[in-house]
């Protein structure tokens, strides 16, 4: 990947140390991560952190989001609230590969009580190593966009 090469990373209380794996696994690439927690064990409420980080993403502060809670799904559903933004969970490379090459996707999201450590990081690796195809699947994000009021 080219350009900037910033990440937003976050999570709610059921994915913390999955997300602290995660940001250091990032950080070996050369990316630099912003994680904006949260850094205590205490239940938290996933729908804040979606919506935080997805607007670093939003306001292009960051160029992509890593976004985790028990089952990535909850999460998921709030990031993909805010303007801009297309989220989707993987449990798998090849959907993680599939949401950067066809859906232009700028964020990811997993859930940490769903797939181990190991494969959550080769997960990651499918997201950030894909690139975006354009040309039939552009029209598609436009449309996607349309849908959304862009
Ligand atoms: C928290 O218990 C759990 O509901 C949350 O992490 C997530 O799985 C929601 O989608």
């Amino acid at each position: 990947m080219t350009g900037v090469k910033r990440i937003v990373l976050s999570s709610d209380h059921a994915a913390i140390q999955l997300r602290q794996t995660l940001a250091d696994h990032i950080a070996a690439q050369g990316w630099e991560v912003v994680d904006i927690g949260p850094t205590t064990p205490e239940s938290t409420h996933y729908p804040k952190h979606g919506q935080a980080a997805a607007e670093r993403v939003a306001s292009g502060d960051c160029r992509l989001g890593i976004i985790l809670c028990g089952t990535g799904q909850g999460i998921m559903m709030a990031a993909n609230k805010v303007k801009g933004i297309r989220c989707g969970v993987c449990s798998d490379t090849f959907s993680a590969r599939m949401i950067r090459q066809h859906n232009d996707a700028n964020m990811l999201s997993i859930g940490a009580r769903v797939v181990g450590e190991g494969l959550a990081m080769d997960i990651v690796d499918a997201f950030l190593t894909a690139e975006f195809e354009g040309g039939r699947h552009a029209t598609r994000v436009e449309m996607i966009e349309t849908v959304e009021g862009a």
